[in-house]
């Protein structure tokens, strides 16, 4: 099983001060230093985090861009023109903090299957990924329209009130992918998966790759925080020091 990080989280920081750092390209090969299969993207139409430009750059360089994406025209038109190692098509609502719900390709298969065919014009190659809702009846739509590959969204799983409604949604999940395997497709898996919830998702058998964003972006807040703080003081100390050396010297003559 592999691991796909998502590094929007990192252009949101960015962006917060309009500077041009941490970087998202940066942090891209940060993560695929560290073992990571994939760099995850969403270029979302209002480009709140990542843009254009980031995807681009990220994509031509590192070769491992999973690109996730609403089925937009306009933004169709730009992932085939950067022709990503693979497309996540996600539904997307302007308003939204973060993907809500899976997407319907059940209600719409001719138009992914216009994507999907899209994308294998331009390359035979090409890998595209439907983010749905563990369900049996979208996994087969997904299968219709085209797609490589489903992507499992488990956000109902990660944000379970209750054991009961926690374990509910994990059969929903393993019976997804069960038949999502038995009808051809590969299968991911992602959304509001941690530290501690993981375990239970990583059991099941089947899956290729999880994607996951924030829990590790905001892991590694913390991991890095200390040590930051660290760096910047021993400059101060080291500038202190100097500065001590220098008036004793002046004080002996
Ligand atoms: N997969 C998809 C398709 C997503 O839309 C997101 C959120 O951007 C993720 C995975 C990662 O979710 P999280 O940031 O909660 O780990």
């Amino acid at each position: 099983m592999k691991l796909g990080v998502n590094i929007d989280h990192i252009a949101t920081l960015r962006n917060a001060r309009g500077e041009n750092f941490p970087s998202p390209v940066h942090a891209a090969f940060v993560v695929l230093e560290a073992g990571a299969s994939n760099v995850t993207c969403h270029l979302r139409e209002d480009r709140r985090h990542i843009r254009d430009n980031d995807v681009r750059i990220i994509s031509e360089l590192t070769k491992r861009l999973n690109l996730e994406m609403s089925a937009d025209d306009k933004i169709v038109k730009i992932a085939l023109s950067i022709m990503p190692r693979s497309v996540t098509i996600v539904p997307e609502k302007r308003k939204e903090l973060t993907t809500e719900g899976g997407l319907d390709v059940a209600g719409d298969v001719k138009r992914f299957k216009n994507i999907t065919e899209s994308f294998k014009f331009k390359s035979i190659d090409s890998i595209t990924s439907a983010f749905i809702e563990p369900d049996v009846r979208q996994a087969e739509a997904a299968k219709e329209a085209g797609f490589d590959f489903i992507e499992i969204h488990t956000g109902r799983y990660a944000g379970a009130a209750t054991e009961s409604e926690r374990m509910k949604e994990l059969k929903r999940i393993k019976e997804a992918v069960g038949y999502a395997l038995k009808i051809g497709l590969k299968v991911n898996a992602g959304h509001g998966l941690d530290y501690k919830n993981i375990f239970d998702i990583a059991l099941i058998e089947g899956f290729e790759e999880f994607n996951i964003g924030f829990s590790i972006v905001s892991k590694a807040v913390f991991e890095g925080l200390g040590r930051a703080v660290e760096k910047m003081l021993d400059i101060i100390k080291a500038v202190d020091l100097a500065k001590f050396e220098k008036a004793n010297k002046y004080d002996a003559k």
